[in-house]
């Protein structure tokens, strides 16, 4: 069998090798045509099965055109299974390979979909249709979304599918991107038959890959030890990662990543996926018995359920796919890239990020004028370029008992309100910026006084506080209007840069008595879509703020917030050793753009450490950094080292923002004492690396770190500053030259000889262009 030309759809964007080879003529295993999505780095491959649904041919490394593929289908009749066709036993879903599945005809894996009729079984069949293409990509309505700055930079194939009993189409969109190693995915589903159904799995990417062995990598966590890494052996069964909790959470994120045998930072393929979202999501590896492993993501399966009229449609959030022939560093490299890029947006996106000095760990609620003015005259002597007023400076708001939903300034704390204090930070040279947790109520509220049926939750039913507070009910176009207004009135009552939006609780007893009783799973995803309605409207008027994105921390850290925040608080913990593992699990999706990191005192509030301030400030740096400590309570010494550092941070945070990140030694290596990471410029000129010795090792062995990622001709002229002994180069500094093919082929010196330095030592390695 062989295509023949003139059935061949070949697109590609300005000459390069990014394409959509569309096969329409079907092989003997084919029901229609075949799709072969690929750009440099990634190649996505599935087709028409006989039965009109989609299989899975290949996601993995860039591979060329082909006659189709079929070589890859061979389906064959097995023992003990069922077949779709009575004449053909081998058509048997469950030993294929399977695009976008469904349960019940012959596949008995986890579904991509699943539709619940009006009347008959629970059972779709979504049969191809057609296919589309189109330069450029196309919103998801209401909801957070990649783009595509010009046509030329994305391609995006759409295959429609239908199931004729039920009535539904069903959209698959694929999008192919120029620059990323990645494949953004996504599914439509629309009521084109005349009775009401509803949806109860929907995922925005399923794909069966021969994956039997290697490592399935999740996030996990908790509050104040978010992003931690999760690895399980690849082994029949299933091995996922979810949220219940409203918000993406601490426990996990919307990620999951399979990874070959052996793989490591920069060898290895992976193939991960990461879900634009931050609510209830699932993210699953179910391995079959056959050597097939199912890689899905989307929203959670479990309490979700969305009713569809005739007419209607429904949207599932995107799901970014990455793989990656070049470990986890060439998986990490395509998630920063096009979150950074073309996730996060508006004003802020590339914009150099304001280094801020946060008053909540100065002194938590105790915030009122006069300390914030104070506060702002000794961060602006060291640098800061914004002072936040954190939690405390509302009406009444002593501690987390009571005032959330009553956003005035508290007129004793601050009785010329929030504009004259902005004034007054800006004599300094400070932008201004608030704190806000604009979906909360507080039992001792005017707001919950005046509007108790307010509060999301059963009103039979107690409703469970979290931090002594409740979630409005944003599913209310009411509530979310109010929220609306609170925020606008605050950001329009002063000259405001910043906002932190917060969310210090999971959401409990979810119900909304205005939804009605066939649309009772839909409160999740409603409650989002309203939150992002309503944070998208405010972006748009108020395009000069700064937005923060934070969940008590980290648990909202997920990529669902980036096109309206593009950083995030990354957790409660500020502990720089903590900090370390923190940012290292952040690493392996989140982009350092978006990895709040500010220096905190000494000892630290949360786990007691006591660290050197250099060590808090250079792990800091490997983010956007800022400061979150009483100014007036540090030595001469450490005044001037928070100046400096602040300087170096300023003179170093485009690179920050914008190289590529490079873990080089971590937790898991050797004894866990040492942890090891880099910034190297995309055009390789510059890098900064970072090395921190946890506890001190007598007599220790001899150590070199091997970079990576340098261009190997360069001459490098390498500075070194010991940060746990104080300021950055030159004071605590050594300086040489190195070629590039020598640091990574032998690497920097960070052992100490014969010499102690104690705990924590923190090495910062400069490195820039010797000639
Ligand atoms: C939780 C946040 O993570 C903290 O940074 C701080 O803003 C508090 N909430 C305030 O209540």
């Amino acid at each position: 069998m062989g295509a023949c030309p003139s059935s061949v759809h070949h697109s590609s964007i300005r000459g390069t090798i990014v394409s959509i080879i569309i096969r329409e003529t079907a092989g003997p295993a084919r029901g229609g045509p075949g799709f072969h999505l690929r750009n440099e780095a990634f190649s996505y491959a599935f087709c028409v099965l006989r039965n009109g649904h989609l299989g899975a041919l290949h996601a993995g490394a860039p591979i060329r055109g082909q006659e189709g593929f079929d070589d890859l289908l061979k389906p064959e009749p097995r023992p003990y299974s069922c077949s779709v066709y009575r004449d053909d036993p081998s058509l048997s879903l469950e030993h294929l390979r399977l695009e976008y599945p469904c349960y019940g005809t012959t596949d008995f894996r986890l579904p991509a979909i699943r539709v619940e009729p009006a009347a008959g079984a629970v059972l779709c069949d979504f049969k191809y249709r057609s296919w589309r293409r189109f330069a450029g990509r196309s919103a998801i309505p209401g909801l957070p979304s990649t783009y595509a700055e010009s046509p030329d930079e994305a391609e995006t194939l759409e295959v429609e599918l239908f199931d004729e009993l039920i009535g539904a189409t069903l959209v698959l969109s694929y999008t192919v991107w120029r620059d990323f190693a990645v494949i953004s995915r996504g599914a439509t589903i629309r009521n084109d038959g005349p009775r009401s159904f509803a949806l109860s799995a929907c995922a925005s990417a399923s794909v069966d890959v021969p994956m039997a062995e290697g490592t399935v990598l999740t996030m996990s966590g908790a509050w104040a030890r978010e992003r931690e890494l999760t690895t399980r052996p690849i082994a029949p069964g299933l091995a996922a990662s979810y949220s219940l909790r409203g918000i993406s959470g601490h426990n996990g994120g919307p990620f999951i990543a399979l990874a070959s045998p052996g793989t490591r930072e920069d060898s290895g393929e992976v193939l991960a996926m990461a879900l634009v979202y931050s609510g209830n999501y699932e993210a699953a590896a179910d391995t079959d018995s056959f050597g097939v492993t199912r890689l899905r993501i989307g929203l959670d399966t479990r309490e979700f359920r969305w009713n569809l009229e005739p007419g209607e449609s429904f949207s599932t959030p995107e799901a970014l796919v990455v793989w990656s022939g070049r470990g986890y560093e060439g998986m990490s490299d395509a998630f920063h890239r096009i979150m950074r890029t073309r996730l996060a947006r508006g004003p802020w996106r590339d914009r150099p990020r304001p280094v801020i000095a946060n008053t909540w760990e100065a002194c938590y609620w105790d915030v009122n004028e006069k300390l914030v003015l104070e506060l702002g005259r000794e961060a602006a002597a060291a640098g800061v370029e914004l002072l936040v007023v954190d939690d405390g400076w509302f009406s009444g708001r002593r501690d987390d008992s009571r005032a959330l939903g009553d956003w005035r300034p508290d007129p004793v704390k601050f009785p010329r309100g929030l504009g004259p204090v902005a004034d007054d930070l800006a004599k300094l040279g400070l932008g201004f910026g608030i704190w806000m947790e604009p979906e909360m109520v507080s039992e001792d509220s005017e707001l919950f006084r005046a509007h108790p049926d307010w509060v999301s939750g059963d009103p039979a039913r107690p409703r469970s506080p979290g931090r002594n507070q409740f979630v409005l009910d944003l599913t209310r176009p009411e509530v979310a209007e109010f929220v609306f207004r609170s925020v606008r009135d605050v950001l329009s009552s002063a000259r405001v840069l910043y906002l932190k939006w917060d969310m210090n609780r999971p959401i409990t007893e979810a119900f909304s008595p205005a939804l009605p009783a066939d649309r009772r799973g839909e409160f999740f995803h409603r409650y989002l879509l309203s939150l992002y309605g309503v944070i998208e409207r405010l972006a748009a008027e108020f395009p000069q703020v700064l937005f923060e994105s934070c969940a008590g921390g980290g648990g909202r850290f997920d990529p669902g917030m980036l096109p309206y925040a593009p950083q995030s608080w990354t957790s409660d913990d500020t502990d720089a050793i903590e900090r370390l593992r923190i940012q290292w699990g952040a690493s392996f999706a989140y982009p350092l753009s978006m990895t709040d990191a500010h220096v905190s005192a000494s000892p630290n509030h949360q786990v007691g450490r006591i660290t050197p301030i250099g060590v808090r400030a250079a792990v800091a740096a490997f983010g956007v950094s800022g400061w979150e400590l009483d100014f007036r309570a540090l030595d001469a010494p450490d005044r001037n080292l928070a100046a400096r550092w602040t300087a170096w941070w300023k003179e170093n945070r485009a690179l920050m923002a914008s190289g590529d990140f490079r873990r080089l030694r971590g937790f898991a290596d050797g004894d866990g004492n040492e942890v090891a990471w880099a910034v190297v410029a995309r055009d390789r000129s510059h890098a900064i690396v970072l090395h921190v010795r946890t506890l001190a090792k007598p007599n220790p062995a001899w150590s070199r770190l091997r970079l990576r990622g340098l261009d190997p001709d360069r001459l490098y002229r390498v500075r070194r500053t010991e940060a746990s002994a104080g300021a950055p180069h030159p004071a605590t500094g050594a300086e040489w030259r190195t070629r590039g093919d020598e640091l990574q082929a032998i690497g920097l010196p960070v052992e100490d000889g014969r010499s102690i330095t104690g705990d924590f030592r923190t090495l910062v390695f400069e490195l820039s262009p010797a000639d």
